[in-house]
């Protein structure tokens, strides 16, 4: 079941390209959503047993290996369609999904989860502070909020969220904003996290030199 607790208007805008690229998401070779996900599971967060915040959950492709190993985990979209099939994926009775645009205050309450995980999301959010407000107020102490995001370098060279809409044939590239690597890592200090891990990642067959694919950000509370 999907509960919604904001009003996300239909038809326009990134949810809506969202909920027109649900269909093929996952069918799609994506690369950069394939390293993400492999990043996610050697980063060796605490999750086993813990209370999990997912926000931009998706289709709910890390939803489903957190919700394995979680106490509890909420996860949490703006696009119907894509959580449409999220719930359809994980039948886990630990995981609930919630329709939310991650832009409004959050649904939980404060001090309520043990780690926050944020795959690909902030790069469709313009304005980061409120995402990191509220992760500060709904993490416990010592909690943490890991981010996974496009390198802004490869933003730079032009890379971003795309998908061949089925209904036109057309490629739609999904709105998105620069964030520099200091905005995500002062943006996480302002709040009043520590940084515990920067890292920047390549394909494994990338050369040494080419530009980095994602990078990924542990914070602590
Ligand atoms: C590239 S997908 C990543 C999905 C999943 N995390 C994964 O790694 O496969 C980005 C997701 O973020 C969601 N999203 C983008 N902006 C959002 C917002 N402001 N509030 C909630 N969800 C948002 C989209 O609907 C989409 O499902």
């Amino acid at each position: 079941m999907i509960c919604k607790m904001s009003k996300v208007r239909k038809g326009t805008g990134i949810a809506a390209a969202y909920d027109r690229w649900a269909e093929t998401y996952d069918a799609d070779p994506n690369r950069t959503r394939e390293l993400a996900g492999e990043i996610l599971r050697l980063a060796e967060l605490p999750i086993a047993g813990r209370d999990i915040l997912e926000i931009g959950c998706g289709t709910g492709r890390n939803t489903e290996w957190l919700a394995t190993q979680a106490a509890s985990i909420i996860a949490l979209d703006f696009s119907e369609e894509m959580l449409r099939r999220a719930t359809t994926r994980v039948r886990d009775s630990k995981a609930r999904f919630i329709q939310h645009d991650v832009r409004i205050r959050w649904p939980l309450a404060d001090e309520t989860a043990d780690t926050i995980i944020a795959m690909l999301i902030l790069e469709h959010v313009e304005h980061l502070k409120t995402v990191f407000a509220e992760a500060v107020r709904v993490l416990r102490l010592n909690g943490r909020l890991f981010i996974c995001e496009l390198h802004p370098m490869r933003q730079l060279m032009g890379g971003q969220a795309q998908f061949s809409n089925t209904q036109t044939g057309e490629l739609e590239r999904v709105g998105a904003f620069l964030h520099n690597v200091s905005d995500f890592v002062n943006g996480g200090l302002s709040a009043g996290f520590e940084v515990r891990r920067l890292d920047e990642w390549r394909d494994p067959e990338a050369p040494s030199d080419s530009i980095p694919r994602l990078l990924s950000l542990q914070l602590r509370l």
